[in-house]
């Protein structure tokens, strides 16, 4: 089967339009069978609970070429259970999880021409959706819903290509209440956030860091991503706290640190400004961000570096990035059962 003819070694992490997409309704209390479509638009009512009250919720997967071109999906029974967990909290109809994983297979398989071969450095994302739609004016709960499944071929989600240091800000702004929607995918987590990004980019820094909202000292995480700290000691750190997003990537990171690295891993809430001494690397995860080492965080008026004045990728997130991407790209055994093939021939 073809490949398109793209730069994909150039690109970034935009929307780029493929062939086809996944469309489900929910009406009247039930899932309509999907299919395939390939308009891009979603022609939706004005008054639609999604678009006034974000009554809406999504994932983000990403699908990979093995070097002997197998196609491979990496942990997406998490992303179905996730995507569920909004839809509850959101009062939104559950997607079933073998419609959840057909309709990200048959997308994927659909357009196969736009997944990024093997060594490309790109991958196809993957953005399942569920939207409340129809007639509404009032606060409640929409009666019809749309579950959508799009991809879109990407490169690395910063700037700068491959495993490069970033830098991240402490936003003045909170992200996320701590009996909130924080630790949801939902939409409405994220709008609020876009001035916190742009602050922090007119900084010179890349994303935003957000703080607890209760007592502005323990770290939450970044605008599109989970943090994990290397500290000294052997210690391998994350943040815990009710207002973050349960990521997929931090939590598989977390298992290869014990397990590959025999580090000592705790999850617990982190005191910047008291702990920052111990810090020796630091780092930004998800689907999109993979592993992002942060060389600089700014906060109280100053920049604050850490491994190698934050100039280079140090040794421990190093290791963990090339077992990670190693395993998600079936380059590495994976003894953890986290690849799920896609038969490219169905
Ligand atoms: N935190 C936020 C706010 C995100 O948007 C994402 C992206 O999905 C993550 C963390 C990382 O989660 P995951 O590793 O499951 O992609
Ligand atoms: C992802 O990493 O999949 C996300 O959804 C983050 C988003 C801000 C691009």
């Amino acid at each position: 089967m073809e490949k398109k003819e793209l730069n994909w070694a150039e690109l970034g992490f935009q929307y780029r339009k493929t062939d086809y997409r996944f469309s489900a309704s929910h009406v009247d209390g039930k899932w309509l069978e999907g299919n395939l479509v390939e308009s891009e638009i979603i022609p939706i009512h004005e008054g639609a609970p999604a678009l006034h009250y974000a009554q809406q919720c999504f994932e983000g997967m990403k699908a990979q070429t093995a070097p002997d071109g197998r196609v491979l999906l990496f942990r997406p029974q998490l992303n179905s259970e996730r995507l569920n967990e909004a839809a509850s909290r959101l009062l939104m109809p559950e997607v079933p999880h073998e419609m959840f994983m057909s309709a990200v297979e048959e997308v994927v398989r659909a357009n196969y021409a736009w997944i990024p071969p093997f060594g490309s450095g790109a991958s196809l994302y993957i953005r399942p959706l569920l939207i409340g739609v129809g007639e509404n004016l009032g606060l409640r709960p929409a009666r019809s819903f749309e579950f959508r499944v799009f991809v879109s071929p990407v490169g690395p989600y910063y700037q700068s290509a491959g495993l490069a240091v970033i830098a991240l800000a402490v936003s003045e702004m909170d992200r996320a209440a701590p009996n909130g929607t924080g630790n949801f995918k939902v939409g409405a987590n994220y709008a609020g956030g876009l001035l916190a990004t742009r602050r922090a980019q007119a900084l010179g820094a890349d994303e935003a860091l957000y703080l607890d909202a209760r007592e502005r000292r323990f770290i939450d995480e970044a605008g599109s991503a989970n943090i994990i700290i290397s500290m000294s000691g052997d210690r391998f750190v994350t943040p815990l706290s009710e207002a973050v997003l349960p990521s997929i990537t931090r939590r598989s990171l977390m298992l290869l640190a014990e397990d590959k690295l025999k580090l000592k891993t705790e999850s617990r809430p982190i005191d910047l400004r008291k702990e920052l001494g111990e810090f020796e690397e630091i780092a930004a995860c998800g689907t999109a961000a993979v592993l992002s080492p942060v060389g600089k965080i700014w906060f109280d008026d100053q920049w604050h570096s850490f491994y190698d004045n934050g100039e280079s990728v140090g040794p421990v997130m190093q290791e963990l990035y090339n077992l990670l991407v190693g395993i998600q790209k079936g380059e590495l055994d994976d003894p953890y059962g986290w690849i799920h093939e896609i038969s490219i021939q169905d």
